[in-house]
């Protein structure tokens, strides 16, 4: 499994807010910017040394992004693990009796495949757990 940490996702009302202070504020550099309309919001990564930010921003109230700011506010969103072997990492989080949010892998555009777990079986935290083979 090797898992470190891949990036540490926070949700914003308003994205370009965000980067004024993430971006010039702090001075991390955004690498990318993308909107996900499966998933109902934008997102920019700003990376910062060995791990990276993920800033969301939702797209329409739809968004289960929306619901969260609506519920807990802006803030911490979820943590993300990087893995060697995704398909791995599932069956022993389900050995486990972990709750899993898909029952296979996602995949996003980069091809990176992925899953999340239910904060109530991380101990209140969204986890994503990504398939990164940089390890
Ligand atoms: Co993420």
């Amino acid at each position: 499994m090797n898992p470190s940490i891949h990036h540490i996702a926070i949700a914003v009302h308003d994205l370009e807010a965000a980067l004024d202070f993430y971006r010039d504020a702090l001075g991390l550099a955004v690498t990318e910017r993308r909107e996900v309309p499966e998933e109902g919001v934008e997102i920019a990564f700003l990376p910062a040394g060995e791990g990276e930010l993920e800033l969301l921003q939702p797209l329409n109230e739809a968004s289960s992004v929306a619901q969260f700011l609506e519920k807990r506010g802006e803030g911490l969103h979820h943590v993300c693990l990087a893995v060697d072997d995704v398909e791995v990492a599932m069956e022993r989080l389900r050995a486990a009796g972990a709750r899993l949010l898909s029952d296979e892998p996602r995949v996003n555009v980069h091809g990176t495949r992925y899953v999340f777990v239910h904060p109530r079986s991380a101990h209140g935290v969204l986890l994503e757990v990504y398939e990164c083979t940089m390890n």
